[in-house]
């Protein structure tokens, strides 16, 4: 077991999670009147079910269950549970358990953090995303009207269990996804670990256990200098200025067939580390490295088809903004990230033509 401590807060990592939940739970037993516990189908199939079996207070604990999928992180979604929280009779000294991915656990987060002023919740994250990025940091939130986490708070789970056996029941394509979140983390923090980041075995998924005890490190760092995203805390948002924008026109334009946060990220990664070069300083075989290592890996955006001007203007609404202007996390070298860099509109639309290029040079 390994136990990564925050200000607030530790992030358990094991195969054996369970033994840490009920240590937990004994250990608060006497804080808690109630557990209600909210899933997706698919983490009611998969991993409760391994969870309940071992953890006899989950038994007793109130099952609300959503649809999976980005289109349920809505407000309608939250009015149905709080609804439902009201309805079983929830009160303050109740637990919130959340167990399944990223939109499990903004959503879940946020609900709790609202209910009655406040309830404590814990995260059980389930996919590869959540676990090494979604479910730490404290940032609990719902979509609108498809704008990305517009609705939300920041606030810290009670404790947070970790178990990378969940991620056999994934698929491949939410492994990519949460990969891109483990390429960041390499990416802005440290050259060592992006060179076993680019070795990782997709074939040995108990392989990724290391991956993403380092991932939690280093994003925990981050968030505990910076919880509230004052300033060093942006540097988790290399990639996500341009990948946020694709992400929500994606979920503007496709409806089912959206892009996954993470597919969106690594274009916008891509696209950062081009703005990287230009006005940060980053080598261009440094920029190379990074294209030829992400684009090879991950399924191609067909960029050219997407309407810049709406990128940009959703560029230009990005919470990270101040007074209109655009701005980036960008790399001065692997390993290394600077806050607060400022893109003009056609530096980024080259960038974006840069994405396509490559994908194209590499096809
Ligand atoms: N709060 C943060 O700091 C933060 C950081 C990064 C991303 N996010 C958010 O996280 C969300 C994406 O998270 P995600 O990628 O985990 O998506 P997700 O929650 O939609 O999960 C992906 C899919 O995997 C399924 N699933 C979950 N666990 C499973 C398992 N063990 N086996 C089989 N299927 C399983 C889910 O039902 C879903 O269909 C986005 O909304 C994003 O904005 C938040
Ligand atoms: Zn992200």
């Amino acid at each position: 077991m390994t136990e990564i401590r925050s200000n607030t807060y530790s992030v358990f990592i094991s195969n054996d999670i369970s033994k840490e939940i009920n240590r937990f739970l004994k250990a608060n037993k006497s804080k808690y009147s109630k557990l209600f516990i909210l899933v997706d189908e698919n983490s009611l199939k998969y991993c409760y079910p391994q969870l309940v079996e071992k953890i006899e207070a989950f038994e007793d604990g109130e099952i609300i269950e959503i649809d999976s999928g980005e289109q349920s992180k809505t407000l309608e979604v939250c009015i149905q549970i709080w609804s439902a929280l009201s309805e079983y009779g929830a009160d303050r000294k109740s637990l919130f358990v959340n167990i399944g991915g990223g939109v499990i656990g903004d959503m879940g987060g946020f609900i709790a953090s609202t209910f009655k002023r406040g309830i404590d919740f814990i995260n059980i994250p389930t996919t590869l995303l959540s676990q090494v990025d979604a479910s730490i940091g404290g940032k609990v939130g719902v979509d609108l009207n498809h704008l990305k986490n517009e609705i939300g708070v920041f606030n810290n789970p009670a404790a947070v269990f970790v178990n990378s056996n969940f991620l056999n029941t994934l698929d491949k394509r939410q492994i990519l996804s949460g990969f891109a979140e483990i390429i960041k983390h390499a990416l802005i923090a440290d050259y060592n670990y992006w060179k076993k980041v680019m070795n990782a075995d997709f074939a040995d998924l108990n392989s990724f256990e290391e991956l993403i005890k380092t991932s939690v490190h280093i994003k925990n760092t981050i968030v505990s200098e910076d919880p509230t995203e004052q300033n060093t805390r942006k540097v988790l948002n290399f990639g996500h200025t341009i990948g946020h924008a694709i992400e929500t026109f994606s979920l503007e334009h496709e409806n089912k067939k959206h892009l996954l946060h993470g597919e969106a990220i690594a274009v916008g990664m891509v696209c950062e580390a081009f703005l990287s070069y230009k006005i940060c300083k980053l080598s261009k075989d440094e920029l190379s490295e990074i294209t030829e290592f992400i684009v090879g890996k991950f399924k191609s955006v067909k960029l050219d088809e997407m309407d810049t001007h709406r990128l940009i203007e959703l560029m230009k609404h990005d919470k990270k903004n101040e007074k209109g202007d655009i701005n980036f996390s960008l790399l001065s070298a692997i390993g290394k990230c600077e806050i607060n860099k400022k893109a003009k509109a056609d530096q980024i639309i080259e960038a974006l033509k840069y994405y396509s290029e490559q994908v194209k040079l590499m096809a």
